[in-house]
């Protein structure tokens, strides 16, 4: 049986750390969180990362706009928040309504206060292994590796999913912990064949229970980054957790495995902002 990786008690370990170097360090940080119109998951996720500020003893600013607000309108609060002293991170909450353009939106962001790690700046910088904000959840995920004690240098990791916000730069952060880092996507050939190298399989697909135990080699380390709401309304993720599990060595569950880190990870990036204001 596989030890299942809780990323509850990891993020809130992360979390606690966190509150205790802002009280020690009488650390004054300021998020600046943006929510266009009312998508309820939104609007969950936004209360959510409230929630986390006031627990570490960060202040946090909630802008909450109609959802037809004009995207010139939005991009000048933006900027105005990029000027603003006593903000030092912004956050815009995606998906943004269809008439705006997420990636115009997303370059307005001063590099500085981008905790999102979202920002072309902040991604080339991971890159090239220069300082930057890192993308929440792929950094949660390096977070739920290393505190687990699964060593990462050398081992074969395979990615499934190529998105900006998770494939793409988990590929970058686990190639900077020295492992061998293969992407897999929607095109890849005999898929299978390539997850079953893996040691490490990080799935990011968007698909439920996609992953069943003919992907998995046995004793691997299976993170899932999926979360679906299946038709027993009950959550799942990208892999089919009970048919995987028993083949896995590590594991984590949907929910509360990768999805708890990336609002930790958030909140470390909101401090770290402090310090480049
Ligand atoms: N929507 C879903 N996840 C995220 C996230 O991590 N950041 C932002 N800005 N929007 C999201």
């Amino acid at each position: 049986m596989a030890k299942r990786i809780d990323g509850k008690a990891i993020s809130q370990m992360v979390k606690d750390e966190l509150r205790d170097r802002v009280k020690k360090e009488k650390i004054e940080a300021t998020l600046a969180v943006i929510q266009v119109g009312s998508d309820p998951a939104s609007t969950v996720y936004v209360g959510n990362k409230k929630k986390a500020c006031e627990y570490i003893g960060i202040r946090s600013l909630a802008f909450e706009l109609p959802e037809e607000t004009k995207e010139e309108e939005l991009l000048d609060l933006v900027r105005e928040l990029n000027d603003r002293e006593d903000v030092d991170g912004i956050l815009v909450q995606l998906p943004l309504p269809a008439h705006m353009d997420e990636d115009k939106v997303i370059q307005t962001i001063s590099p500085k206060k981008d905790v999102d790690g979202f920002h072309p700046q902040s991604v080339g910088a991971l890159s090239i292994g220069q300082p930057g904000f890192v993308s929440c959840t792929p950094a949660g995920v390096i977070q739920l590796l290393k505190r687990s004690g699964v060593e990462i240098e050398g081992k074969e990791c395979v990615i499934v999913g190529r998105s900006n916000i998770v494939g793409k730069p988990m590929a970058l952060l686990m190639l900077r912990e020295n492992a061998t880092v293969t992407v897999c996507h929607s095109r890849t050939k005999d898929l299978k064949e390539v997850t079953r190298r893996a040691d490490i399989l990080i799935v990011a697909i968007g698909k439920p229970r996609f992953i069943t135990k003919e992907y998995v080699k046995e004793g691997a380390v299976v993170i899932d980054v999926g979360i679906h709401r299946g038709a027993d309304n009950k959550l799942c993720g990208d892999v089919d957790f009970d048919e995987v599990e028993p083949v896995a060595s590590a594991i984590t569950p949907v929910p509360g495995g990768v999805g708890p880190m990336t609002i930790a990870m958030l909140m470390n990036n909101c401090v770290e902002a402090k310090g480049l204001q």
